[in-house]
């Protein structure tokens, strides 16, 4: 029965009486319907008006007052408190990203062409559902111990595992620390190197949430140029010769896909131990390389001065927010201090599906099954922008198309996604003035079929921004 403010009463429920009529009433206080200071009615009254005992509103009241919800005040009865803040369901706002200069991202279901989140239909999921909850089973018994921060031990051998077969790493389980996500990992090491102040070697053009994440480190983001060999080493040593950190992504740079040449990489391991400095190594393509066959990992040719970053954002779901990061012997031990107090690794039952996920061979499946499937959606996108007279070039799972130097690339993917497309601008990547605008589109979630028809509409927009 619905009785006083809209409480209802179901005696077949396995909630309680009273803790229905206290659930009843809180939503009235949130939703605004009993305003702060109104009076609540009698026990007696309230009792009689939903038909239940006097003890069962008495029980309602005083779970109401530990919350704080209402006041007995004696004769005056009781009260609702004038401080509870009402909370009426307001829309949130858009999400933006200031780093990419401010346009809508996130929207729950990915838009065509969003790059950096892999194809949701090729996504396992029945398959994941149950390594899920397999893992559910195995983990429900040790729920109540804390987990091990640096990570669930068969996961971080599996990771080791994979980065021999995979990325040429040569590491011990003990050096791998499993993260939130290549932010959180990112979040960590700045804290072990105790770099506050110093200058890092950053990509020009580069990831621009690590710029900003660097910044709030209190280290100074050098712009060092980046061309078809990746970043300029020479340059950067001249442009910054007191760098305590380079931060790099060597597999596949982003945004322009290059992978470090050898002379670089070379160039770079020598700069770290020439001044004892860290290389900090964004994997976070890993081996999904539509190409060529994928170049090693920056940390399979030195294991004192880089830190490799790796993330299942791109090569599982970023969803997930699991990431790992290797970190040289030296700095085991003061990583450890810093997880378990402050970033501790992801829930072990996430753990675990992933662990399984490895185990049983299906991840390296995926891998394989993505990277053809996104070369074959790279080459339908990029024949139809032929097509419809867009200029191209590759970089990582996305393709950019150039643009006339200072054309707004920013404004120009706001009306793209006001269109429902989701193309990411080129300008933002840059720290100084951008001497490239361009359009990022990624490929992963644009089936080959809709490559036409979607281009279309974007080169609509291009043409109707740009005239
Ligand atoms: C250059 C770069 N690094 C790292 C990441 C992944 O970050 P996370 O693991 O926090 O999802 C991305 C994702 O877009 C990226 O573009």
């Amino acid at each position: 029965m619905e009785g006083s403010f809209g409480i209802r009463i179901d005696r077949g429920a396995r909630l309680s009486l009273s803790a229905q009529i206290a659930d009843g009433i809180r939503a009235a206080i949130r939703d605004g319907r009993l305003a702060p200071g109104a009076r609540l009615p009698s026990w007696n009254d309230l009792a009689a008006q939903l038909g239940v005992a006097r003890g069962t509103v008495r029980m309602a009241y005083e779970e109401l007052a530990d919350g704080q919800f209402v006041m007995p005040s004696g004769a005056a009865g009781t009260r609702v408190t004038g401080r509870m803040p009402t909370m009426r369901p307001e829309p949130e706002p858009i999400r933006t990203r200031a780093a990419f200069g401010g346009f809508p991202i996130g929207s729950s279901t990915a838009l065509p062409f969003q790059v950096g989140v892999p194809a949701a239909d090729l996504f396992p999921a029945a398959l994941w559902t149950r390594l899920l909850g397999q893992a559910a089973r195995d983990t429900a018994a040790t729920q109540t111990d804390y987990p091990d921060s640096r990570g669930e031990p068969g996961l971080r051998a599996e990771i080791a595992g994979y980065l021999a077969v995979a990325r040429g790493v040569a590491c011990h389980p003990s050096q791998v620390f499993v993260t939130h996500g290549y932010a959180a990992a990112l979040n960590v090491i700045l804290r072990v190197l105790r770099v506050q102040g110093a200058d890092a070697l950053f990509e020009e053009p580069g990831y621009p949430f690590a710029r900003t994440a660097l910044g709030w480190a209190g280290v100074r983001a050098v712009p060092v140029p980046v061309d078809a060999d990746g970043l300029d080493i020479a340059a950067g040593g001249a442009l910054a010769p007191h760098a305590a950190i380079a931060l790099v992504t060597p597999g596949q740079q982003a945004p322009t896909g290059a992978p470090m040449s050898l002379e670089r990489r070379l160039a770079l391991i020598e700069w770290a131990h020439a001044g004892e400095r860290w290389i900090i190594e964004d994997d976070y393509l890993g081996e999904l390389q539509l190409t060529r066959r994928a170049a090693p990992a920056l940390a399979s040719m030195d294991s004192q001065r880089v830190i490799h970053i790796g993330t299942f954002s791109k090569t599982i779901a970023p969803g997930l927010r699991m990431g790992y990061l290797v970190a040289p012997p030296t700095l085991v031990a003061a990583l450890q201090e810093v997880t378990g107090t402050l970033a501790p690794a992801p829930p072990p039952v996430m753990q675990h599906t992933v662990a399984g996920f490895i185990r049983q061979g299906h991840y390296l499946r995926h891998l394989r099954r993505m990277k053809r499937a996104y070369a074959s959606r790279r080459d339908a996108i990029g024949a139809a922008l032929s097509r419809v007279g867009l200029d191209w070039e590759e970089g990582g799972l996305a393709l950019c198309i150039a643009l006339p130097a200072g054309t707004n690339d920013v404004a120009l993917s706001r009306a793209a996604h006001a269109a429902e497309l989701a193309p990411v601008p080129l300008s933002p990547w840059f720290a100084g003035p951008a001497t490239r605008a361009g359009l990022l589109l990624g490929v992963t979630n644009v089936p080959e079929a809709r490559a036409d028809a979607l281009v279309e509409r974007l080169a609509a927009v291009i043409r109707g921004a740009t005239g």
